[in-house]
């Protein structure tokens, strides 16, 4: 029998992002609120689970998106639908990293047990489906048509992105062209999707809307790049999710096929890493001192800034706020982040 114990695992609020999204700090509490609503069900293990994941933050970077893409555009970014909105878009993420972390086997997430590692991968994956849902039909209290479809597309991308992940993973000849599509799909269409329909709630043009998709797509692939990175670079402290695990799992990122590009010899090294599932061969510090030395950390540090770039470009056409400037500063937070 699946006991639900009482939850009592230390939270860590993420700190950063509290700070760079202070300017919508009530709204982030309704959001908060509302997701404890809308995660809340009259079936006791339902609940239970909601609020373990509810209870375990997150930075809430995609539901600050939403609300701030609205405000950028001159809506009221506090109005109930906004919220809604932005309180789904949180609810779809939450789904996807329960799903994610089940088919990457992860024991740990946000500073604490996974729901698959402590409640078992049925419970998961039917959690994960729950929330999928849910999320699908506080939406649909908008009645548009046209965020339904963002909606569905995005969800289906994201799907997409994992399984083409999947197909590729333990290889070691995976190009820059799958990789970016794997990430395009498993990350950024998420983040522009919050973008674009804060922007249709707050009645932008059509080139507001355009543009705040297209900032949020390019944040997202710097926001993945990232978190690719400090996989390779961080640890689970900092982090509150475990690192050096895409090696582990046979996902070779951005780092390391520069890496390999660069010295081929490496390959029956990386290669005997995945097979292992361990770093005996090949020490996490070995490898990170080798992605220093020969510069592949700034290089794609570097890529990672030419995205960002990019996305404070398509800002050029809202008019200047103090929501427009926080969207900047985002671009900031999400390439100097450590966590
Ligand atoms: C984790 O997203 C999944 C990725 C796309 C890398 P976040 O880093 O936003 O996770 P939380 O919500 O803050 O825990
Ligand atoms: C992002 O990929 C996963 C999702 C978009 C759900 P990762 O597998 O790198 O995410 P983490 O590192 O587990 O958070
Ligand atoms: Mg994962
Ligand atoms: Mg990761």
């Amino acid at each position: 029998m699946q006991s639900f114990a009482p939850i009592k695992e230390k939270l860590f609020p993420a700190a950063a992002a509290k700070q760079i999204f202070g300017l919508i700090g009530e709204e982030l509490s309704l959001v908060e609120a509302e997701f404890q609503d809308q995660a809340s069900s009259n079936i006791q293990v339902i609940n239970y689970l909601g609020d373990y994941l509810r209870a375990s933050g997150g930075k809430r970077v995609r539901p600050a998106l939403l609300i701030l893409a609205n405000y950028a555009v001159g809506g009221t970014g506090n109005a109930d639908n906004v919220i809604r909105l932005a309180t789904v878009m949180e609810m779809l993420h939450t789904a996807t990293l329960v799903h994610d972390d089940i088919i990457d086997n992860a024991d740990v997430r946000r500073n604490r047990t996974s729901i698959n590692a402590r409640f078992g991968n049925h419970t998961a994956v039917l959690m994960g489906d729950w929330l999928y849902m849910s999320a699908f039909q506080t939406s649909l209290k908008e009645r548009s048509l046209e965020i339904l479809d963002i909606l569905t597309r995005l969800t289906r991308k994201m799907t997409e992105g994992e399984l083409i992940q999947m197909t590729l993973i333990g290889s070691l000849s995976i190009t820059e062209n799958d990789y970016f599509d794997i990430l395009r799909r498993k990350t950024a269409y998420l983040f522009s999707a919050c973008c674009e329909i804060g922007a249709i709630l707050g009645g932008a043009t059509r080139e507001e809307q355009t543009a705040l998709a297209n900032y949020g797509m390019e944040l997202g692939v710097a926001f993945q790049l990232s978190d690719d990175i400090l996989d390779l670079t961080s640890d689970a402290e900092k982090l509150g999710k475990a690192a050096g695990t895409d090696l582990l799992e046979g996902k070779l990122t951005l780092p390391l096929i520069s890496l390999l590009q660069k010295h081929p010899e490496l390959k029956p090294r990386l290669e005997k890493v995945m097979l292992d599932g361990d770093y005996a061969h090949l020490t996490r510090e070995e490898l990170k001192e080798r992605l220093d030395t020969n510069g592949t950390l700034n290089e794609i540090k570097l890529v990672a800034e030419g995205y960002v770039d990019r996305a404070r470009k398509s800002l050029d056409v809202l008019r200047e706020s103090e929501y427009r400037s926080c969207l900047e500063d985002t671009l900031g937070f999400v390439t100097k982040r450590n966590n």
